[in-house]
């Protein structure tokens, strides 16, 4: 275990800034997700951290040791691919020994740490087998080794789930978050998908264009994003730009009326947001501080919950997704006339108006 800190880290490639004077701490045994849409530097970070791409400018210290300028096989840091990038013509017990052997590690105990790490992944007994003989989520659980045996300061997954299926992603992601904690691993998590790092994460760090929009633990994020930005990359959002009004009274510019939790101090141009679960149709509705009158315009049947597009008289279109328990799914259809309502308490107010 290690602190990490990357301080006004940049990095350009010619005129693109992938990463933007970022700055970035972790102490100790957390696990941190690094989300954002494809392109905003999230692999640049991870492979700055591992010390497999130069920064421009900033500085990164690992525990109290300045890395930035140290090569990656000094850095003690262990990293995971989603392209598992194990070599082929190497059995599983010379992929994980590999760290060891590069460190002069002597023979013996080289086998017996092999051993312990493989039985830590559930892969006893594969030492002998070569890559092509595995599955997916095998060959991931040797990456994993691989990075684990050299006892890494700090742990780096970039994507380690993507190439697995839905069932193999929840259960190696579990044994993921199984093994850094009971190892106590410093960790940088990268991944696209929200429901992973909201899984497995203690802290989600949502990035974009190289800088970090927003950081905090999971349900703070979800439940106050600071932007537009964050509250569509982290879920959906129905937003309503407009006005704050005096006693938590907020106004669209479309014309609802809408009170809120947030009271804004005086007049102020601002987005209310509301979750489309947290919104209610029909009966449900009525009795909460906000409802509205609106037609259906879409039905969309997904398991677990029904969404609904609902247009208001406002003409504000409005996505709402009701929970489907046995006998009581939504039966409205298309063209009928329903009321919407959602509690104060589950608006948010986002200091930004306009669009994104
Ligand atoms: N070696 C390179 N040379 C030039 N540009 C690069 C290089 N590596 C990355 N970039 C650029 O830096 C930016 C960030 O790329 P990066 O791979 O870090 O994104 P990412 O967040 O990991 O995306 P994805 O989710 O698609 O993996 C992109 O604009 C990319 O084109
Ligand atoms: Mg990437």
């Amino acid at each position: 275990m290690a602190s990490l800190g990357i301080q006004n880290v940049t990095k350009k490639f010619g005129s693109v800034t992938a990463i933007d004077s970022l700055s970035l701490g972790i102490d100790g045994p957390e696990l941190v997700a690094l989300l954002g849409p494809s392109g905003c530097g999230k692999t640049t970070l991870l492979r700055m951290i591992a010390g497999f791409v130069d920064v421009t400018a900033g500085k990164i210290m690992i525990g109290d040791r300045n890395v930035t300028d140290m090569p990656a096989n000094k850095r003690n840091t262990g990293m995971i691919f989603q392209t598992y990038a194990l070599f082929p013509h190497m059995t599983v017990g010379e992929n994980v020994g590999f760290g060891l052997e590069m460190r002069k590690v002597p023979k013996a105990e080289r086998e017996a740490k092999v051993k312990e790490v493989l039985t830590l992944v559930h892969l006893d007994g594969y030492e002998d087998r070569y890559p092509k003989q595995m599955s997916g989520g095998q060959r991931q659980r040797v990456a994993i080794a691989r990075a684990l045996v050299i006892r890494p300061d700090v742990f780096l997954l970039d994507e380690p789930l993507s190439n697995l299926d839905a069932v193999l992603r929840q259960s190696v992601g579990n044994e993921i978050r199984a093994l850094q904690q009971r190892l106590e691993l410093t960790s940088v998590f990268v991944t696209h998908d929200q429901k992973e790092a909201l899984m497995l994460a203690d802290r989600l760090v949502v990035m974009k264009s190289g800088r970090i929009m927003q950081m905090g633990a999971g349900d703070e994020v979800y439940n106050r994003p600071n932007s537009r930005f964050v509250a569509n990359f982290l879920g959906k959002s129905n937003f309503f730009p407009g006005q704050c009004q005096a006693e938590n009274i907020f106004r669209s510019d479309s014309g609802l009326e809408i009170r809120c939790a947030d009271s804004g101090t005086g007049v102020q141009s601002a987005t209310l947001s509301v979750r489309p679960e947290s919104i209610k149709l029909g009966a449900e509705a009525s009795s909460l501080d906000n409802t509205f009158e609106g037609t259906v315009e879409r039905v969309t049947y997904l398991g677990s919950l029904t969404e609904i597009e609902l247009r208001l008289t406002t003409s504000d279109l409005i996505t709402v997704q009701a929970t489907n328990l046995p006998g009581a799914r939504f039966t409205s259809h298309v063209g009928e006339k329903v009321t919407a309502g959602w509690p104060s308490i589950s608006t948010h107010l986002i200091a930004e108006y306009g669009d994104d």
